[in-house]
């Protein structure tokens, strides 16, 4: 049955893999700032202005959709989910599948962002609508942030580079959600998503190496530079946050692996050497 399916961060990581997925066969609502800047990065469906300041904009970019992905992404705002929860259910959604991190199952996670994604799940759960929730292990995509470093040969600078992270592929992640937006039964339910195998940001950097046939060095950061580093790209909240998060992974938090991916899609997740197979022009 082709439904009307809303996304909500379509610009984002996750977001453009899944607007993809859907345009084939569903009538897609691409929500985002701007939809000059979405075209170009090739996010499909149509493309709906709304912010998640506004919660009465987000009424209208709503409207006439049955299901709704939900991707936020401050930590400091909580109200972009209220927003968007006011919204959709002013708009008669009736199901919501909302991205979060695998972290909130962590006892020990108590830093910023995995407190506010806590609090955000427990938003949705206790909305009219269904829901399904997607905690999601670290994007193998967040490595792009080495593409520059690595481009110009230069040493990747990183904190705890043998820590292992179970990190998955976005685009897995947005196939799990097109299922869950589409499919039948994932209503209640909450997939763990996970890569096949922890890695640490050594082997990963080694497989690049191997890919882009040339020798790539590490940067071992003290936790004090990776501080500063971060503060200087994110307000000093998360930058703190990232901090405790990484300090989980080399505790070792991070590295045991789930089987939700292949569950769900019928298929095993992708492994970090395909994703960077898949990538390796960023990083050439
Ligand atoms: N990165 C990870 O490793 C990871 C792991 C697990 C879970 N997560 C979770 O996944 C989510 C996505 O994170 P990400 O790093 O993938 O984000 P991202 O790709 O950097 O996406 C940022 C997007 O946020 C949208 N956005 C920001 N402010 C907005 C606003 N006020 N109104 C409307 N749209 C707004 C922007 O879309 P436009 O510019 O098009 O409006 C932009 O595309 C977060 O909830 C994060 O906690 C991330």
């Amino acid at each position: 049955m082709s439904l009307c399916v809303a996304v909500a961060g379509a610009g984002g990581t996750v977001g453009r893999h899944l607007t993809a997925l859907l345009a084939a066969d569903h009538d897609v609502l691409s929500l985002t700032r701007s939809p000059e800047r979405a075209a170009r990065l090739g996010v499909r469906g149509r493309l709906v202005r709304a912010d998640f300041d506004v919660r009465d904009g987000l009424v209208r970019a709503l409207e006439g959709a049955d299901a709704l992905f939900v991707a936020t992404f401050d930590p400091a705002d909580p109200r972009h989910d209220e927003h968007l929860l006011s919204a959709a259910t002013t708009a008669g959604i009736r199901h919501v599948v909302k991205l979060s991190a695998l972290a909130v199952t962590d006892p020990g996670a108590q830093d910023l962002v995995t407190r506010w994604q806590r609090e955000c799940e427990q938003l949705w759960q206790g909305s009219a609508m269904t829901w399904t929730l997607l905690r999601a292990r670290a994007f193998m995509s967040n490595s792009l942030s080495w593409a520059g470093a690595v481009r110009a040969g230069e040493p990747v600078p990183t904190l705890y580079g043998d820590a292992p992270n179970a990190c998955v592929d976005p685009a897995d992640v947005a196939e799990v959600a097109a299922h869950a937006l589409t499919g039948t039964g994932h209503s209640g339910r909450v997939y763990a998503l996970t890569g096949p195998r922890a890695v640490s940001a050594r082997e990963q950097l080694a497989q690049l190496a191997d890919l882009l046939q040339r020798p790539l060095k590490l940067e071992d950061l003290a936790a004090h530079q990776a501080l500063t580093r971060w503060s200087a790209r994110y307000p000093l909240p998360v930058a703190q946050a990232l901090l405790e998060s990484a300090g989980r992974q080399a505790a070792g938090a991070k590295a045991s692996v789930t089987q939700d991916v292949l569950q769900v899609t019928g298929r095993p997740p992708t492994t970090f050497e395909t994703w960077a197979r898949r990538h390796l022009s960023a990083f050439r």
